[in-house]
């Protein structure tokens, strides 16, 4: 696994990381092609157009036994909703000690963990984070891009943010929610494209209690603190509810 020189993010300890990975060899992504990140365009923009001019097959047929069994075929994962690389072992999974002599003991963060059934491929998890970016609750591309650039960098286990399950339950405006139907398929999309990478993906139901209806961080006080809010409570012309009630939704 690439782990950058400067820890970067302060939810992700990357420091611990790469102490604890030592010498030990870890899987990684390829390098996607261009036309792979073409793909990404917009939810429903970027499916409509692959729809209609990319020839689709089927799991069944991609994954047939004389494909799979063909050392040159770029073998796909299997049941995934898209073509995506099969990574074997996994991102984030160590290589076997043959070859690699330095992974036949693997430091304790990079060993599966299995609770009440379900396995994870390590323990690096990635803690929930607002990312203020929601569209009326619903995930954007910037989700798919956030939450899936954790999974191309192999953690184990994913927490969506602080997912609202009513309107009026979001922190701020633009919080994620799960309140209504349409917001399941921009969040299945994430959590499929997790998969595919064998990262698992769990959320973060939330109501934000008397803390709801206030402002993104960098709404209150921009980067610059040039500007500082006299409040952090968000109004009506900001898209909040101030009175407590159920926000006028789009
Ligand atoms: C940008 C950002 C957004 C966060 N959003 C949430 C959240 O939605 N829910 C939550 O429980 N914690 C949230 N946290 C707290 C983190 O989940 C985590 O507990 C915190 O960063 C400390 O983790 P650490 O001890 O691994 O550094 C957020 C933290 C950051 C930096």
């Amino acid at each position: 696994m690439t782990i950058p020189e400067s820890g970067g993010h302060p939810g992700f300890d990357f420091a611990k990381i790469r102490r604890a990975q030592g010498d030990h060899v870890i899987t990684s992504h390829m390098d996607r092609s261009q036309a792979d990140s073409d793909l990404l365009v917009s939810n429903l923009v970027g499916r409509v157009w692959r729809d209609a001019h990319l020839p689709r097959r089927s799991s069944a047929d991609l994954c047939s036994q004389s494909r799979m069994s063909n050392p040159y075929v770029n073998t796909p994962v299997p049941d995934a909703d898209q073509y995506y690389p099969l990574n074997d072992p996994s991102i984030g999974k160590p290589l076997p000690a043959k070859p690699y002599p330095q992974n036949a003991k693997i430091p304790l963060l990079f060993q599966p963990l299995t609770l009440k059934g379900v396995t994870f491929k390590n323990r690096i998890w990635a803690s929930p984070m607002c990312q203020y970016s929601s569209d009326n609750g619903h995930a954007t591309d910037w989700h798919l891009v956030h939450i899936g650039g954790f999974a191309t960098r192999g953690v184990g286990a994913i927490c969506l943010e602080a997912t609202a399950v009513v309107p009026e339950g979001r922190i701020s405006p633009q919080d994620a929610g799960l309140w209504t139907d349409t917001q399941m398929e921009p969040l299945k999309r994430i959590v499929n494209f997790c998969h595919a990478q064998g990262t698992l993906v769990g959320v973060q139901l939330a109501h934000a209690g008397r803390k709801a209806s206030t402002y993104a961080p960098w709404v209150h006080l921009n980067a610059a603190k040039t500007q500082r809010a006299p409040t952090w409570v968000a109004g009506k012309d900001e898209d909040g509810w101030p009175d407590n009630g159920t926000p006028t939704l789009s």
